[in-house]
C-alpha cells in the first residue's frame, strides 16, 4: 500500500479540529474522565490516529509536529482533571444506605487478662471460685503464716520489695512489715480465715520480685489454688492438674510431679507439662532432640499438700482437713500454650501496639 505524502500544515490543521471536537464532547458531558481519557487520548482515539501520521510528513517539517501534538494533548488532560476536581469539591448529594459501613479501629484486651479470664473459666467449671486477696500485705500472711519465720533462709527465693513502714513494736505481731506479695500464695492463710469450709479457691493476683531480665518482670501475674476438705489426697490434686492442662493446653497433654520443698506444702512438687511438640518423648518422629522442652517436660509451677502448720494458722484443724494448694505463673502458662517463642518476657508489658495486635 503506498500512502499519500501529506503536508505538516495540513497535520497540524486536522490535530487542531481533533482537538475541538474533544473538548467540545467533554464540555457535553455524559462520560466518565476516565471513559473521556479512553476515548480521546487512547489508543483508537483520533488524536493518536493523527499523531502516527508523522511519518507521511516531509522530514524536514516533522519537528514541528511535536509541540502541536504536546499542547493539544495538554488541553485535553487539563479539561478532564478540572471536572474531577469539581467531582471532589462537590460531594454528590446521593448516599448508598446498601454500602458497607468504615469500621472504626477496634482494641481487644490484654494477652494477659485473655489469659486470667480462661483460667479462671476452666477452674470455676470444677467448682473453684475467684477471690481476690491483697497484693501489698503483711509479711505474715505470704511469710510467718507459711511456716517460713522472720530470717529464715527460705525467704531468699522471694526477692521481696519491703515497703518502708516502720511497724508498731509490742503491738500485733502479724501486723509488722508491709510487702508487695512476691506469691499469691498470702492468699491461703487469708482465704481460711473468712472460716468457711470447704475451701475452693482460685486467687490471681499481681505478685512483685526484685528481677527483670527475658523471663523476668518485676510484676507479674500467679494464679493460686486452695483446696480444701476432709479426705483430700494427692490424688485430687494430679487429677485437678490433668484436668486443668487438657482444658487449657488441648487433650493430648499431661502432668508429671517431681519431688521438691516448699516451707508450706509438705509433700511439695513441681508440676511439670509433657511438650506439645514431642509430647513428652523428647525425640522428634525424625529421632532428632526436641528443640523447645530439652528432655520431653517442661516446668509449669509449685504444688503440694498443704502443711499443718498453715492450716493450723488459718484455724483449721489439720487431723480433721487436708488440702492441696499451687501456685502458677500467668504470663509463663501462657506462653507455653500459644506457641508463641516469646524470647523476652518484658514485651508483654513494653505496650507496643505491633506486638499487641498481634494477639
Ligand atoms: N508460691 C509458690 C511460688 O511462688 C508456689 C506454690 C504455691 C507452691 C502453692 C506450693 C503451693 O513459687
Amino acid at each position: 500500500m503506498t500512502e499519500e505524502i501529506i503536508s505538516a500544515t495540513n497535520l497540524i490543521s486536522l490535530l487542531i479540529e481533533a482537538q475541538g471536537d474533544a473538548l467540545r464532547a467533554i464540555k457535553a458531558g455524559g462520560k466518565s474522565p476516565e471513559e473521556f481519557r479512553v476515548q480521546l487520548l487512547g489508543a483508537k482515539s483520533e488524536i493518536t490516529r493523527l499523531t502516527k501520521q508523522i511519518g507521511l510528513i516531509p522530514k524536514e517539517d516533522r519537528h514541528k509536529i511535536g509541540p502541536v501534538v504536546t499542547e493539544v494533548k495538554h488541553s485535553i488532560e487539563s479539561a478532564l482533571s478540572q471536572i474531577e476536581e469539581s467531582a471532589i469539591s462537590t460531594p454528590s448529594t446521593f448516599v448508598d444506605v446498601t454500602a458497607p459501613g468504615i469500621r472504626p479501629p477496634e482494641g481487644h484486651l490484654h494477652i494477659v487478662t485473655q489469659a486470667i479470664m480462661e483460667v479462671t473459666r476452666i477452674f470455676e467449671r470444677i467448682g473453684f471460685t475467684r477471690v481476690r486477696h491483697p497484693e501489698v500485705d503483711w509479711d505474715w500472711y505470704p511469710f510467718e503464716s507459711l511456716n517460713m519465720p522472720k530470717n529464715h533462709p527460705a525467704r531468699d527465693e522471694w526477692e521481696t520489695f519491703f515497703i518502708n513502714y516502720p511497724g508498731k513494736p509490742g503491738t500485733n505481731p502479724k501486723k509488722q512489715k508491709i510487702v508487695l506479695t512476691p506469691h499469691t500464695s498470702n492468699g491461703q492463710v487469708r482465704e481460711m480465715e473468712k472460716g468457711k469450709l470447704p475451701i475452693r479457691m482460685i486467687n490471681i493476683a499481681k505478685c512483685y520480685r526484685r528481677q527483670i531480665d527475658v523471663s523476668h518482670t518485676p510484676m507479674f501475674h500467679q494464679f493460686e489454688g486452695l483446696y480444701i476438705d476432709k479426705d483430700v489426697s494427692i490424688g485430687h490434686l494430679k487429677g485437678v492438674f490433668d484436668y486443668f492442662v487438657k482444658q487449657f493446653f488441648g487433650a493430648n497433654r499431661e502432668t508429671r510431679l517431681r519431688p521438691f520443698h516448699f516451707q508450706f506444702t509438705e509433700p511439695s512438687f513441681e508440676v511439670d507439662i509433657n511438650c506439645g511438640i514431642c509430647l513428652g518423648t523428647g525425640l522428634l518422629p525424625d529421632k532428632t532432640p526436641c528443640k523447645l522442652c530439652k528432655a520431653g517436660w517442661l516446668e509449669l509451677g509449685g504444688s503440694g499438700m498443704v502443711h499443718p502448720v498453715v492450716l493450723r494458722n488459718g484455724g483449721i484443724d489439720p487431723d480433721t482437713y487436708s488440702g492441696f494448694a499451687f501456685g502458677w505463673g500467668i504470663e509463663r502458662t501462657y506462653m507455653m500454650k500459644s506457641g508463641t517463642k516469646l524470647d523476652d518476657i518484658r514485651l508483654l508489658y513494653s505496650n507496643d501496639i505491633r506486638f499487641l495486635e498481634q494477639f
